[in-house]
């Protein structure tokens, strides 16, 4: 029944796409190259990308669902978290959406959005399930009891999991965002050619600065030996940096499935994207007996098609905003 158009601008994708009903009639990406010089997102100019392309992004997944602006029920937006800057663009587009076509507006936590993402398969994970959601920001295991009641049992208490693959990426000379190319680096190397530290954290909760020490030390000390260490060994150092985040990860998500006596495990955000990842949990989920629910590539970095299937389970909640909502640079889940 509802037909929803959702955005999505908290980093450095301006996204747009239309559900009906639930199901992604389409979703248009936007990405930004114009960060790749400077080695990150630029807060500043990525909201200034954002604003040259929402209106052609949100035009774009309009034409692809054969669908007009008469025809849409309810706008969804990202409040947040993420770039202040970036959020404002599409909170801004929204509410003027809604305000001229007199529509409902829906308010969407990004990071519910990762794992709701999961609703848009035809096979959807059994609640209460277990999400290991990795993204340039977050790195979190989240109990998950229904749509928006999510319990985040552990967490990063310093840098996030793709965090830890960008300035791995960086330390090796390689462009932003770096997680890609580790990941296709990695494939042609050998994940044992050397070993990086495993942090020693209790719980469910995660460190990543003291392995990111760890490598530029160890990339410092070869290079001084042999100047040509990083091209002479890329492959291998990436897989091996790529196996030991993947392991931390899943060693993490092992213990919390133990605890909890949870079987339907789910992935989401950005680095699940990473193929020595999925492939990883993946081959624990058979060892343990899990449903292991992994995203479609293009439903595992940021878009707006998860923003639409939350802003679906919102609507049939009747769960609205008012056109005094602002953007939120942290939101609690
Ligand atoms: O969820 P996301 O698109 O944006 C945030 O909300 O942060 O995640 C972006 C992160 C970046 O750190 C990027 O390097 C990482 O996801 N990423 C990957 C891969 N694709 C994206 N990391 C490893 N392997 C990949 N294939
Ligand atoms: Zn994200």
């Amino acid at each position: 029944m509802p037909i929803i158009l959702a955005i999505e601008s908290s980093c450095d994708e301006t996204s747009a796409s239309v559900c009906a009903d639930g199901a992604i009639l389409s979703n248009v990406i936007a990405n930004q190259t114009i960060h790749e010089a400077y080695g990150g997102v630029v807060p500043e100019l990525a909201s200034r990308v954002h604003q040259q392309n929402i209106v052609p992004a949100v035009q774009q997944a309009l034409l692809n669902a054969k669908v007009s602006k008469n025809d849409i029920d309810a706008v969804a937006f990202t409040r947040g978290p993420g770039l202040l800057g970036s959020l404002l663009v599409g909170v801004s587009f929204a509410k003027a959406f809604a305000l001229a076509r007199k529509l409902p507006l829906i308010e969407v936590n990004h990071m519910q959005a990762h794992i709701l993402a999961h609703f848009i398969a035809d096979v959807k994970p059994q609640f209460p399930f277990l999400c290991l959601t990795v993204s340039g920001g977050h790195t979190q295991i989240v109990l998950v009891k229904d749509y928006f009641d999510m319990e985040v049992i552990g967490q990063t208490l310093d840098d996030a999991a793709g965090e830890a693959m960008d300035k791995t990426s960086k330390i090796l000379g390689l462009p932003y965002p770096g997680g890609p190319l580790i990941d296709k680096n990695a494939r042609n190397g050998n994940p044992d050619a050397y070993k990086f530290p495993e942090p020693q954290i209790p719980g469910f909760d995660f460190s990543f600065s003291g392995l990111k020490t760890s490598i530029l030390y160890f990339i410092r000390d070869n290079v001084a030996k042999n100047p040509e260490f990083i091209e002479q060994n890329m492959a291998d150092i990436c897989a091996s940096v790529e196996k030991r985040i993947a392991t931390i990860l899943l060693n993490k998500l092992k213990a919390a499935a133990t605890q909890y006596g949870i079987k339907d495990i789910a992935l989401a955000g950005g680095v699940s994207a990473n193929t020595g990842l999925r492939e990883g949990l993946t081959a624990l989920g058979k060892q343990q007996g899990w449903n292991v629910f992994i995203p479609k590539f293009e439903y595992c970095t940021d878009n707006a098609a998860m923003i639409a299937i939350a802003g679906y389970h919102k609507f049939l909640k009747n769960d609205f905003v008012d056109q005094s909502v602002a953007p939120l640079a942290r939101m609690p889940m």
